[in-house]
């Protein structure tokens, strides 16, 4: 297969680059691709919002800039924030336009929610399934737009360079350059090689690296691991943000979000004591940024040796509850928990990559022809720690800042002819899945351990020296077995773990999400850990 344009992801950053360069040629084929269902996406599960100053006489661009800057904790890329701040009620203009419908008040005005981290209401939303409705308006807009493919069930590998030409690739090899995919197409079961002039990562996050988390089974970091394969740069991957209030419920994989917008409309945190505990933490309480929240609940867990806390939601009317967060209302109804009545049992979850990928202001990575935008990128928003509701933000902003980019250089591109097909000799079909199951757990349970919300230097070498074993033993399971997405999975997220690790070492201080007991303090030196 050849094309213009390949999309790897059908979240909100792959779909809104598609939209934007299909619209741009209509004459040339924009292919996206992904990995189950087109809608299966972490875009889907978002339910608080996304973020954007829509008025500038209620709320301002510097106030959402300062907020931005204050959660990054010093590492944000300050031209960034004023980029994504700036370009961003644009995008959410344009998601209007092909149809999400964001929810309004009796006066016709939007009603804005508000979140941790936030000074001001800025936040629009559709109930609490605001990812469902973004991303059910943008497939219905792919789906008008004749020149976009969609293939649902195709699990790209690895992305192909020099490498499989039979050069040697290091770091220091200058101009690697991005010439397609090989896929395991999943409709046919065959290993294709797609060629392309313009490559987009938008495979989004790796939260299925942890035990505990908010994602859905898709989000194991396949992006970031086959750029690091590539020997492209990956940077602040020790920046992991665990959601503070995952509904807990043992078993249950991933978990259920409680939207943080819960606690903008008045929920309180308590304890097993029922004592509201966050005006101990910060000034700001249940609303000061996410790393402080998920540090203060899980000292409180600690503390009292218990598995979760309790949101209490008793004292906001049961209309207002059900009339912005129905969801939520019917599942925790669902499991015997009537919100105006009961307390609602949460803890902390993995939930968001704020490192990723490295790319400059117009989603460009080290690697040409290869861009990235969305949560598997690193664009410098997010310094130490997300914003909350700007990830929906970036996406699009750097999806039409992609398409930009490319636009036009495609006319420069050839496509690269000469690459080998896939070669699958000396493999065969594995003997026993569960060699695969076994290592995922048991990698998801080396990361929950050591490289949670609290980590020292002791558990950090304790788990890269787990995370070799796993490694070395996929590693031959790989040689030696014909791929499936499963054992490529695998694959991904033991480099993601390893990633994390390896930042998380690196940074010997605590900053934003990161915190280690043995490095208590901040450093002097503001510094980007790339891999
Ligand atoms: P995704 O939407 O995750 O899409 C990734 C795509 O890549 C999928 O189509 C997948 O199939 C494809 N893919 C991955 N690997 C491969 C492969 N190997 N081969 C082929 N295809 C592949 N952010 C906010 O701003 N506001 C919120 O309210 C909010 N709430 C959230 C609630 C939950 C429960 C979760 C999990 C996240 C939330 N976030 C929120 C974060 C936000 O939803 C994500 O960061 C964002 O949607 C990521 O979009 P994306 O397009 O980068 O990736
Ligand atoms: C939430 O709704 O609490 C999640 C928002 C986000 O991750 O930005």
């Amino acid at each position: 297969m050849q094309t213009d344009f390949l999309v790897i992801g059908s979240g909100i950053a792959g779909l809104t680059y598609a939209l934007k360069t299909a619209k741009h040629h209509p004459d040339k084929k924009i292919l996206v691709i992904t990995k189950t269902q087109a809608d299966e996406t972490n875009t889907k599960y978002a339910q608080g919002g996304i973020a954007g100053v829509m008025d500038e006489s209620k709320d301002s661009y510097d106030k959402h800039r300062e907020d931005t800057e204050i959660a990054g904790d010093g590492l944000c890329n300050k031209h960034i924030v004023e980029i994504v701040v700036k370009e961003g009620p644009e995008r959410i203009k344009e998601i209007i336009e092909y149809g999400a419908e964001f929810d309004k008040d009796e006066k016709g005005e939007y009603s804005l929610g508000r979140e941790g981290g936030h000074s001001e209401y800025r936040i629009l939303h559709h109930k609490d399934v605001t990812g469902k409705e973004m991303e059910r308006a943008l497939l219905h807009e792919v789906g008008q737009t004749k020149n976009i493919t969609l293939i649902n069930h195709c699990f790209v590998i690895d992305i192909i360079t020099q490498h499989h030409l039979g050069f040697l690739v290091t770091k220091s090899t200058p101009d690697i350059t991005c010439y397609g995919v090989y896929v395991l197409n999943l409709n046919t079961n065959q290993i294709e090689k797609i060629l392309s002039k313009i490559t987009l990562l938008a495979t989004g996050g790796n939260g299925q690296a942890y035990r505990t988390t908010t994602n859905p089974r898709i989000a194991t970091g396949d992006g970031i691991a086959m750029v690091y394969r590539a020997k492209g740069r990956i940077e602040n991957m020790e920046f992991i943000q665990f959601h503070p209030t995952a509904l807990y419920e043992p078993g249950e994989s991933p978990s259920f979000l409680i939207t943080e917008a819960v606690r903008g409309d008045g929920g309180i945190l308590r304890n097993k004591n029922g004592e509201a505990f966050m005006e101990k933490y910060d000034e700001r309480k249940d609303l000061a940024p996410r790393d402080i929240v998920a540090r203060a609940i899980d000292n409180e867990m600690k503390k009292a040796g218990t598995e979760h806390v309790y949101l209490d939601c008793r004292h906001i009317s049961k209309e207002s509850f059900i009339h912005h967060f129905p969801n939520i209302y019917e599942k925790c109804l669902s499991i015997g928990i009537d919100v105006t009545k009961h307390m609602i049992p949460v803890s902390p979850a993995a939930h968001y990559s704020c490192g990723g990928i490295k790319t400059d202001e117009w989603g460009r990575t080290s690697i040409k022809n290869l861009y990235a935008c969305g949560e598997c990128a690193s664009t410098g928003l997010h310094g130490a720690n997300r914003l909350a509701s700007n990830s929906l933000l970036e996406a699009m902003v750097f999806g039409h800042r992609c398409y930009l980019d490319s636009a036009d250089k495609v006319n420069e591109i050839n496509v690269e002819i000469n690459i080998p097909d896939w070669n699958a000799k000396g493999t065969s079909d594995p003997k026993e899945m569960i060699l695969i199951t076994q290592s995922v757990k048991e990698l998801q349970q080396v990361m929950s351990d050591y490289v949670g919300i609290v980590r020292t230097d002791v558990r950090l070498h304790r788990a890269m020296k787990r995370l070799d074993l796993l490694f070395t033993e996929t590693e031959e399971l790989y040689r030696s077995t014909r791929v499936s997405p499963q054992l490529c999975e695998l694959r991904n997220i033991i480099t993601v773990g390893y990633l994390i690790v390896k930042g998380a070492e690196f940074r010997k201080e605590s900053r934003g999400l990161h915190f280690n007991t043995d490095h208590p303090g901040k450093s002097q030196l503001l510094q980007n850990i790339i891999l």
